[in-house]
């Protein structure tokens, strides 16, 4: 029989890439979403969908569910400062329900998505997952909050907590929001890249090394608890900006203003350590994004833009 895994946020970004990816290594799966950037559930036998607020999630029976991995959130700084109170409700108390809920059903095991940018701007070479975070903006401080709520339970059930960098590559509910997407899709667009600032250091994963470390933690028995960076290209925006225009040609803008301060090198030798090894690297997602933007299929849908989605879905309907 199929081990049974609860998805949260599994209509977005990383989420519907997980889930298909979790039928192909042979799970079964539970997902729950509220479908904030469209319909991306899967039909599939071994699939079930909610569409459903993680707040809710007690409606849902988890019987043999081996292991969550909860992905659900207002997923960056801008659209979490379009309503802050949304995003304390549902990822701090949204994860507490979930964790009560995860308990009573007697589950093994909960790997959080919490992000790099918890350490906010930090000068020291090697970012550590020991080092003392510094949250800027709500949306790390909502991401650290959860990491402790989620922490909370630790003696009860086994926890992972990874800190991914800016995730990039393509996927089928695509983000056009993060930082190599973004500026490769201005490249292929309007041969045009225009970069804010330019020397803040950011971190970079791959979408298919991502979603292959969610599932080697699934499956490593041995890891029972665990805080784990996950970001292998340390770069400036400038030089993420240089690397797009010479694989696509395009010219680059550079424009003082910038109201994003972070800027931080995360040190994934923890996972490397623990056995993970990632197959991707930044020129590779440039590379698949032309070839699908090339055959026409990656296309600019206003749901890509996560920022002004999720603000005209607030300003349509006053809560979502
Ligand atoms: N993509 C990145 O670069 C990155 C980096 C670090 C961390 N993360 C984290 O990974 C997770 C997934 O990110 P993503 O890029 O797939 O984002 P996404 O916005 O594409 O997906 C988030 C999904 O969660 C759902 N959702 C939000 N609030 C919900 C709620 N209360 N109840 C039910 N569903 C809800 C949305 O409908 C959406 O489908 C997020 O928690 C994000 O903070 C992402």
């Amino acid at each position: 029989m199929r081990k049974k895994i609860l998805v949260t946020g599994g209509s977005g970004y990383k989420g519907v890439k997980l889930i298909r990816n979790l039928i192909q290594h042979g799970y079964s799966v539970i997902n729950v979403d509220k479908n904030i950037f469209g319909n991306y559930f899967i039909k599939n036998k071994y699939i079930k969908n909610y569409k459903l607020d993680t707040n809710d999630i007690f409606k849902v029976n988890l019987k043999n569910v081996v292991a969550c991995i909860h992905l659900a959130s207002i997923a960056n700084d801008p659209m979490v400062d379009l309503n802050p109170s949304l995003s304390w409700e549902t990822s701090v108390l949204g994860s507490k329900i979930l964790m009560d809920h995860l308990i009573k059903h007697k589950v093994k095991k909960i790997i959080y998505a919490s992000s790099g940018s918890v350490y906010g701007i930090k000068k020291e070479k090697r970012v550590k997952e020991n080092l003392p975070l510094k949250p800027l903006s709500t949306y790390n401080k909502v991401k650290m909050a959860t990491e402790r709520v989620i922490l909370s339970y630790k003696d009860k059930i086994d926890v992972i907590i990874l800190r991914p960098a800016t995730v990039c590559g393509f996927a089928p509910r695509m983000r056009l929001d993060l930082t190599v997407n973004m500026l490769t899709f201005q490249a292929l667009k309007n041969k045009k890249i225009t970069v804010f600032g330019g020397k803040q250091k950011r971190p970079n994963v791959h979408i298919d090394d991502i979603i292959d470390a969610y599932i080697f933690f699934l499956k490593k028995k041995n890891i029972r608890f665990g805080i784990f960076n996950i970001g292998f290209e340390n770069l400036s925006i400038l030089e993420i900006a240089k690397k797009i225009s010479k694989i696509i040609k395009s010219d680059i803008i550079i424009k003082k203003n910038h109201s994003d301060a972070r800027s931080y090198n995360l040190d994934s030798s923890k996972l490397l350590k623990a056995g993970f090894k990632p197959k991707k690297k930044i020129s590779d997602a440039i590379h698949e994004l032309k070839d699908l933007y090339n055959k026409q299929k990656l296309l600019d849908k206003p749901n890509f833009h996560s920022i002004k989605w999720l603000k005209f879905k607030l300003d349509q309907k006053k809560s979502i």
